[in-house]
C-alpha cells in the first residue's frame, strides 16, 4: 500500500472521468485524493483538498465519523446517507449555502483506505420544490378565482345604486354637497371591476392554438416594450434559431412574456436613466426536463435576463402568487398572468435573481 499522494493519484486517475464527486479518505478524515469533479465543486485546488480533512467540509460530520469508523473496522463494507457540504471552507464569509448532498462510503479492498461518493442532491431539491409551487399556485388560483366571483355580483349592485342616487340628487340643492361622493363611489368600483376582470381573465377566454413560433413572440415584445422604452433601454438578443415551431396560443404567449419584460423595464428605470439598461431575451433547447411532474424529452428556454436591482428579497418566494406586488401602483398580477398562462401550455416560469442579475426562465415543451 502506498500513500504516497503520487502514487495514489496514478491508482485513481479513474476517477478524474467520473461526474460524481470522488474522495480517498484515511479513517481520521484525511484526504488522500480527490477527483476533478470534486475539486470543482468545491472550488478548490487538488493541493489544497488532498491536504484538507473530509470531517471539516461536512456542516455535521457525525454520519460521516460513524460510517467511516464502521468501514475501516469492516463492520460493514458501504453506507449511505444524505448530509450537506461546505463548498469552498476557506471562503465562508462567502455564506454560500451548503450543498446538500447523498454520501456513499465504501471499503477499497486490501486497503485502509475508505471510498466517499458525494452526490449532488441539488436536481432533487429543485424539483421538490417546483413542485410544491405549482401545487400552491394552484390552491391560490381557486381561491382567488372564488373570491372574485363572488366580489363581481354585489360590486354591480353598489354601482348600480350609487348612479341612481346621483340621479336622485341631481336638480336637489344636495346635489352640489353629495354628487362627489355618488362620482367616488362609481369611480372605485370601476376600479374593482377592473381588478376582478385581471383575476378571472385568465380563465375566460378559449385557447386559440397555432403553430407559434418563439422568436416571433420574442420580436413583437422586443416592439411593443421599446416603443415605450425608445431610450437609454436595450433589449439584446440572443436566439438559438435552430428552435422548432410547437403548438400554442399565440396572443396568450406574447402577453405572458410581455408582463416579465415589462416588469424588467419597470424595474431598470434607473439604468433606463442612466442610459445602461439591458434586457437580454436568450433561447435555448433544453433536454430531458421535467416540469412539475410531468417528463419532457425536448423543451425550449426563454431567458429574460435584467441587470436592474433585483426581486425585493421579502416578496422573492411570493412573486407568482396574485397581489404580490413590490411596486407602487402594481396589483401583483402580471407574473401570476404569466404563469398561468405558461402552465396552460404544460410549461412553467421560474426565477432567479439577485442585485445586478434578474433572470425568468420560461420553460415550454416542445413536440
Ligand atoms: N425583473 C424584475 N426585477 C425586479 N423585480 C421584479 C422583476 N420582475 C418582477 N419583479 C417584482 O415582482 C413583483 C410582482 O410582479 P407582477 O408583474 O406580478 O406584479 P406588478 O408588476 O407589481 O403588477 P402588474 O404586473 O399586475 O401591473 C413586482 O411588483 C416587482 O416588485
Ligand atoms: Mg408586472
Amino acid at each position: 500500500m502506498s500513500t504516497n499522494p503520487r502514487g495514489l493519484e496514478s491508482q485513481f486517475a479513474g476517477f478524474d472521468l467520473l461526474a460524481t464527486m470522488v474522495a480517498v479518505i484515511q479513517p481520521d478524515g484525511e484526504c488522500l485524493f480527490a477527483n476533478a469533479a470534486f475539486e470543482n465543486v468545491m472550488r478548490l485546488s487538488r493541493r489544497a483538498v488532498v491536504h484538507g480533512n473530509l470531517y471539516d467540509w461536512l456542516v455535521d460530520a457525525s454520519h460521516l465519523r460513524e460510517a467511516v469508523a464502521g468501514v475501516a473496522r469492516n463492520a460493514y463494507s458501504s453506507s449511505r446517507f444524505d448530509a450537506h457540504l461546505r463548498r469552498n471552507p476557506q471562503h465562508q464569509q462567502r455564506n454560500e449555502e451548503p450543498l446538500p448532498v447523498q454520501v456513499i462510503v465504501s471499503q477499497i479492498e486490501g486497503q485502509a483506505l475508505v471510498l466517499v461518493e458525494l452526490i449532488e442532491n441539488e436536481q432533487q431539491m429543485r424539483q421538490d420544490r417546483e413542485e410544491r409551487t405549482l401545487d400552491q399556485v394552484q390552491a391560490t388560483k381557486e381561491l382567488v378565482r372564488n373570491l372574485a366571483h363572488e366580489i363581481k355580483n354585489p360590486l354591480g349592485g353598489i354601482r348600480g345604486a350609487a348612479q341612481l342616487l346621483a340621479m336622485e340628487l341631481q336638480g336637489t340643492e344636495l346635489w352640489d354637497e353629495l354628487a362627489e361622493y355618488t362620482q367616488v363611489i362609481v369611480h372605485e368600483a370601476d376600479r374593482l371591476q377592473s381588478l376582478v376582470d385581471r383575476l378571472l381573465a385568465p380563465h375566460r377566454r378559449a385557447q386559440v392554438v397555432v403553430d407559434v413560433n418563439i422568436h416571433e413572440v420574442c420580436e413583437r415584445v422586443r416592439a411593443l416594450v421599446l416603443a415605450e422604452f425608445p431610450r437609454g433601454l436595450a433589449i439584446v438578443r440572443d436566439y438559438d434559431t435552430s428552435l422548432p415551431d410547437f403548438r400554442g396560443d399565440r396572443e396568450q404567449l406574447i402577453q405572458a412574456v410581455l408582463n416579465i419584460v415589462q416588469n424588467a423595464a419597470l424595474a431598470l428605470q434607473p439604468r433606463i436613466a442612466a442610459g445602461d439598461a439591458c434586457i437580454t431575451l436568450r433561447t435555448r433547447v433544453a433536454r430531458q426536463v421535467t416540469i412539475g411532474k410531468q417528463r419532457w424529452r425536448l423543451a425550449l428556454e426563454l431567458h429574460v435576463e435584467d441587470n436592474g436591482p433585483g426581486v425585493p428579497a421579502e416578496i422573492r418566494d411570493r412573486i407568482f402568487f396574485p397581489l404580490v406586488s413590490g411596486r407602487d401602483g402594481g396589483s401583483g398580477l402580471g407574473l401570476t398572468l404569466a404563469q398561468t398562462i405558461a402552465q396552460q401550455h404544460q410549461g412553467m416560469i421560474d426565477c432567479e435573481s439577485e442585485p445586478g442579475r434578474t433572470d425568468f426562465r420560461i420553460t415550454l415543451p416542445l413536440p
